[in-house]
């Protein structure tokens, strides 16, 4: 193939709280996993390499076959790290020779529509080195020190970044060997090694499920979508 997603989803989900790994909740009878990859496998003839907790791969694959279904062969798990910038890390030295652009994509974003993958790989094959999903700041941002207001912050040059977060392949090889810091996203590694990052428009519905209202939130709009 020439595209390649690669899923992180080994993170422990901390801030969640549920008594297992974040990407094996359940938002209906399927985990945030599955529902993830039922996106991911509309895209045509992408490899998808999931990455999965250590010791739960197994897991990963079972959600994996169940979305890729006839299409089985395109997809695999590896095992992540104790960081996303690491466990991303690892999914890339999964990725076949011929493949051209890949896509890092949040497993907990569970919902992000197909329409926002076909976007991100657009934009890449219309030149760009690097392009994520970004949607407009709603609230009014305020700079705090030591809990008192010090400054405004214009909010229209403001943007939230999503995922998945498309590159070049080669370059986005090239800013992980270079990488000697963590960053908060792929976009800022890769920016940090002298490459433009373009923005195309996200989706609402591709927030990150982070807390246990982000999870009520996402199980009402699988509910809705099933009715
Ligand atoms: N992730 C990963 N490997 C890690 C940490 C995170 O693959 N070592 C993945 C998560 O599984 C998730 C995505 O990166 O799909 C975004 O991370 P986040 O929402 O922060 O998930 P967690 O790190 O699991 O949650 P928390 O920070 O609350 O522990
Ligand atoms: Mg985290």
């Amino acid at each position: 193939p020439r595209v390649a997603i690669v899923v992180v989803a080994a993170g422990s989900g901390t801030r969640l709280g549920a008594d297992m790994p974040k990407a094996f909740v359940g938002l209906d009878s399927r985990t945030i996993l599955r529902h993830a990859l039922v996106q991911v496998a509309e895209v045509p003839d992408a490899q998808v390499i999931v990455v999965a907790p250590e010791g739960r791969e197994g897991d990963a694959l079972t959600d994996l076959l169940g979305a890729l279904g006839d299409d089985r062969d395109r997809g695999s798990v590896v095992a992540g790290g104790d960081t996303r910038q690491r466990s991303v890390a690892a999914g890339l030295r999964a990725v076949w020779p011929d493949v051209e652009v890949v896509l890092i994509h949040d497993a907990a974003r569970a919902l992000t529509p197909a329409a926002v993958f076909a976007r991100v790989i657009g934009a890449v094959d219309a030149g760009a080195a690097g392009v994520i999903p970004v949607v407009p700041v709603v609230d009014t941002i305020k700079r705090v020190d030591n809990e008192e207001i010090i400054g405004v912050v214009d909010r229209s040059l403001l943007s939230a970044a999503q995922t998945p977060q498309g590159f070049r392949r080669d370059v986005l090889d090239a800013a992980y060997r270079a990488a000697d810091a963590e960053f908060t996203d792929d976009a800022a590694l890769v920016a940090d090694a002298g490459y433009t990052v373009a923005t195309v428009a996200g989706d609402e519905r591709s927030f990150k499920i982070t807390t246990p209202a982000d999870l009520d939130r996402a199980r009402a709009l699988v509910t809705r979508a099933d009715a």
